[in-house]
Order: C-alpha cells, then structure tokens, then sequence
C-alpha cells in the first residue's frame, strides 16, 4: 500500500515541532517503534531548521511530503530558496569544533547518522532533501 501526508509550513519559530508531532503519528501508523520515531524527529527538525535558517527563501515556506511506501517511510523536506553545494559542506569532527569558536555544523551529519538514507538535491532554486527511514 501506498499513501502520503503533505503539508506545507511557514518559517516561523516552533513550526517545525509541529511537524514532529506529524510524523510520530504517519510513523506511529506504520508501526515503527519507538526510538525510530524518535530518531525520525529529531531528523526532521534539523531539515526544517536548515531550510528555515539558511535557505532564504522569500516565500518563507517549507514543503514536508510523508511517502509511506510498505515498510519503508520517505520524507520530502523542501524549500525555495538560495540552495548550497553539499560538496562544500565540510563535516564536522568533534576535535576539531572543540577548539573552534564555530560549534555549529552538526545538522547534516545528525540526519545522515540517524536515517537509513539522505540524499541532497540542492540549486540556486532552492533545496530538496528525501530521506528514508525502514521499519
Ligand atoms: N536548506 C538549506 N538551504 C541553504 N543552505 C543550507 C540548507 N541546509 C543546509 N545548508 C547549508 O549547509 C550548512 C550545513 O548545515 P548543518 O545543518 O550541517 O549545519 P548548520 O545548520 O550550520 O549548524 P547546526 O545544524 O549544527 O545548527 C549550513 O550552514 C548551510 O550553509
Ligand atoms: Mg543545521
């Protein structure tokens, strides 16, 4: 079975709980267990703070789409913005933030290590990030 949820949020402060509670409830559905839900969440408030605080977009919007594909749950997280090269993005290593006076630079990193795959799709057009969580 196939089936999914959109919605679409404004870049104000704390919608991105909003969705949280969105996705515990298409991933409650599905029958993940607890701390994939929770792992999903956290996930998906660094997508929607990222797109919230870098994108720029004029639109102010960011677009959330669930897939639930049999056992396997797809999330959209989309926005219209200035976009960025994931390439350039240097990860970040927890010596090295230490001494740094920047301690930021965690959000890509957390959703990779937290879902079972993150693909970025980026332009100056603006930002598309799909990630997959199995049950
Ligand atoms: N939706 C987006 N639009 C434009 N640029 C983005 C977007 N998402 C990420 N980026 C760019 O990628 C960088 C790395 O993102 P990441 O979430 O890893 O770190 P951060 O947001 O800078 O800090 P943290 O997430 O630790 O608070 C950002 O600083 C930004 O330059
Ligand atoms: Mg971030």
């Amino acid at each position: 079975m196939e089936d999914e949820v959109t919605l679409t949020i404004p870049m104000h402060h704390d919608m991105e709980l909003e969705v949280t509670r969105i996705a515990a409830s298409v991933a409650e559905a599905m029958r993940l267990d607890k701390d994939k839900i929770d792992e999903i969440k956290l996930a998906l408030i660094e997508a929607c703070l990222n797109a919230i605080e870098h994108s720029k977009s004029e639109e102010k919007k960011v677009h959330i789409k669930f897939k639930m594909i049999g056992d396997r749950l797809e999330i959209i997280i989309k926005d219209y913005g200035v976009g960025f090269d994931p390439s350039k993005i240097k990860e970040p290593k927890i010596e090295e933030k230490i001494k740094s006076p920047s301690k930021r630079g965690w959000g890509l990193k957390i959703m990779r290590s937290l879902m079972d795959s993150v693909v970025i799709n980026s332009h100056k057009g603006g930002t598309k990030i799909v990630m997959t969580k199995r049950r």
